[in-house]
């Protein structure tokens, strides 16, 4: 949606309209704005970050500090899109106080306008305690990252009767407590449609096929430019990534031959004070 401010309330509209909603993660100023200037609808401020910003195996060593310190740097990128803060693993396990404080923090200090967090009826009360705070939730089931060690690896969900059963009930379960839409995680496309048709708020799928209300991804994983993992669900529209160590690598072998800087690039002084100053 490009010029007008995305809010909460064109989650449902959108869904309502059959619209598809964009979805990217962003963790910095420069990022977001080419993003909201592109006219994406929302923006997740990732706790893939740990992964794909500060080079972390997974998600679990990533704080609430760094969380708010890229939130803030988006969210001064940003005019327009609806901007998400993802709550980090265990900030709002421990318990429902210490989960609505983290989540007025991203509203607070960093401005986020909703926080999304993972999990589904087990984290029903710290959703309910959030909301009370007027502060809107996105939900987030299937491969949930911050539960990578239960899981054993990221792993599709979903796949038996019974994870299947879990995966709808949990849905309508946050839907119930008031969460304004849902992120599904490595589910099977017709399990997702299933879910998106029963619900009445959008979900945004990831690797979750094409039948969700919405999609989201990576940017680093869309521009090419993290390449330690690759999962099926990603595309790549671009190869920042080669294009940078391109530029890197030119940037050397031009300083090293002193090729760069050429004299447009420096600066002058008055030959007369430069005699002086031999
Ligand atoms: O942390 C993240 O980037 C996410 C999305 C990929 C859904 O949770």
């Amino acid at each position: 949606m490009k010029d007008k401010k995305f809010t909460v309330s064109h989650l449902k509209q959108f869904k309502e309209k059959k619209e598809k909603i964009t979805m990217l993660t962003a963790y910095d100023y420069s990022t977001a704005k080419m993003m909201d200037e592109a006219g994406v609808d929302t923006i997740l401020v990732g706790d893939s970050l740990g992964m794909v910003v500060l080079g972390y195996e997974d998600t679990l060593q990533v704080t609430m500090a760094d969380m708010l310190h890229h939130t803030k740097a988006v969210k001064r990128g940003v005019k327009n899109a609806f901007v998400i803060g993802d709550m980090p693993f265990l900030s709002y396990h421990i318990s429902v106080e210490e989960a609505v404080r983290n989540a007025g923090r991203f509203v607070k200090e960093a401005g986020a306008n909703a926080v999304k967090l993972e999990g589904g009826q087990e984290v029903l009360p710290q959703i309910e305690g959030i909301l009370a705070a007027k502060i809107p939730v996105v939900g987030h089931l299937g491969l949930t990252p911050q539960s990578v060690n239960v899981f054993g690896g990221f792993k599709v969900q979903g796949k038996d009767t019974a994870q299947a059963k879990q995966l709808i009930e949990d849905a309508l379960a946050l839907e119930a407590a008031g969460v304004c839409a849902i992120v599904l995680e490595c589910v099977p496309a017709k399990l997702a449609k299933l879910i998106s048709e029963k619900l009445e708020i959008p979900t945004i799928g990831i690797g979750a096929g094409v039948d969700c209300d919405g999609q989201v991804l990576v940017i680093n994983d869309i521009v090419g430019a993290y390449d330690e993992l690759s999962p099926k669900f990603v595309k790549t529209y671009g190869h920042v990534g080669i294009e940078m160590k391109k530029a890197i690598n030119t940037y050397i072998e031009e300083v090293r031959t002193e090729q760069f800087p050429e004299e447009k690039h420096s600066f002058k002084i008055d030959e007369a004070l430069l005699d002086k100053l031999y």
